[in-house]
């Protein structure tokens, strides 16, 4: 039997690059992919033993989804019939593409943005119009508007990943408000930031907010996302788009207790916060490093012709941050994510050791 059109469907798959993980250092100081080692391992152990309690995996998850976005609710101030949930905010973004968008609708981002969603662009052939950021990783919203007429979607991270950049409040909420079209507004580091834009949905029927406790909970092993938007929406996407049974019996428990502690979570993005300041000042001594402002929880900085030698350096002392390379005109962006303040001084000393 005869399957050319398999064989040429493999073919086109094959031809497109698919999101690139981080490489797996065993037992490295993981500071490549934003995540949250700063929230202590005794919240993650807690929440865990109180999952287990109170699950049974021989069962379909029944009635504890409603549950868990009962606690979204009251942890965004927002009703819980405009919450729904997913394997991580990445399954959330991959469904609105795989659902909402074509060949024929064009998405209007930042470049850089969020790779996965790139990459799920890339993969539905989806065409993007992609906005530069500036030499001092900054957007110009006078960009967005002018393309916004272009363009069916607007999708934008804020906080951005990889640059740490965000709209001020003011600008993004006039852009959102202009655009004539889905605009999905991703708030994965939006703890880290100096807002969020959650509440606008009460009164923007075209606005997904996708938020997630992978970053700020420090739980990105449990994979759960959630997103807030409008009634029809999120009932369409809870009832048709989404699985049946789209999180474990484990996630859904845990998710329910991390948000009964989520005055944790705060403790710890306070922190974050302090430490990445810290991590800019120190990395702003080099005059080789050109260092941006940041809302989340990493730090881009632009190590020039040195990039490729530091990354290496640090690898080999066990240190593992993420190799970016060109971004506009800057040759050499390497990403750091803020860890403990124990991580960030072993990974400030090894670099200081690098350049002296
Ligand atoms: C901007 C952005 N959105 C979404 C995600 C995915 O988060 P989740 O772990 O909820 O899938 C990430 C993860 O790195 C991210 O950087």
């Amino acid at each position: 039997m005869k399957i050319n059109w398999f064989d040429e469907k493999i073919k086109k798959f094959s031809s497109i690059g698919g999101y690139q993980k981080p490489e797996l250092l065993q037992g490295s100081l993981k500071l490549d992919s934003n995540e949250n080692y700063v929230i202590p391992k005794q919240f993650q152990n807690d929440i865990i033993s109180l999952a287990r309690k109170n699950s049974d995996v021989r069962e379909y998850p029944l009635g504890g989804v409603e549950h868990l976005i009962n606690m979204i609710s009251k942890f965004v101030k927002i009703p819980s019939s405009m919450i729904g949930v997913g394997n991580g905010s990445d399954q959330i973004l991959d469904l609105i593409l795989s659902n909402f968008a074509s060949k024929e609708t064009k998405v209007l981002t930042s470049d850089p943005t969020f790779g996965f969603f790139e990459e799920r662009c890339k993969l539905y052939s989806i065409p993007l119009i992609a906005i530069p950021f500036s030499q001092n990783m900054k957007l110009d919203i006078k960009d967005f508007v002018k393309q916004s007429e272009n363009a069916n979607i607007l999708y934008l991270d804020s906080p951005n990943n990889p640059t740490g950049f965000q709209f001020s409040k003011n600008e993004l909420q006039q852009l959102i408000t202009s655009f004539n079209g889905l605009v999905i507004l991703d708030e994965a580091y939006g703890e880290f930031g100096d807002y969020s834009l959650a509440n606008m949905v009460k009164t923007q029927e075209n606005l997904i907010v996708v938020q997630t406790i992978s970053k700020s909970f420090g739980l990105a092993g449990l994979r759960l996302g959630y997103f807030i938007a409008n009634k029809k929406f999120t009932n369409i996407f809870m009832n048709i788009l989404q699985y049946p049974y789209p999180l474990s019996t484990i996630t859904i428990e845990s998710g329910i207790q991390a948000l009964e502690k989520s005055n944790i979570m705060k403790d710890a993005v306070d922190s974050i916060k302090i430490e990445r300041q810290r991590i800019i000042e120190n990395l702003k001594k080099y005059d080789g490093f050109e260092v941006f402002d940041s809302k989340a929880n990493f730090v881009l900085f632009d190590a020039q012709g040195s990039y490729k030698r530091i990354y290496s350096a640090l690898a080999e002392q066990g240190i593992s941050i993420r190799k970016l390379g060109k971004i506009g005109n800057h040759e050499g962006c390497l990403r750091v994510t803020i860890g403990t303040k124990e991580m960030n001084s072993k990974f400030l000393l090894a670099v200081r050791d690098l350049l002296r």
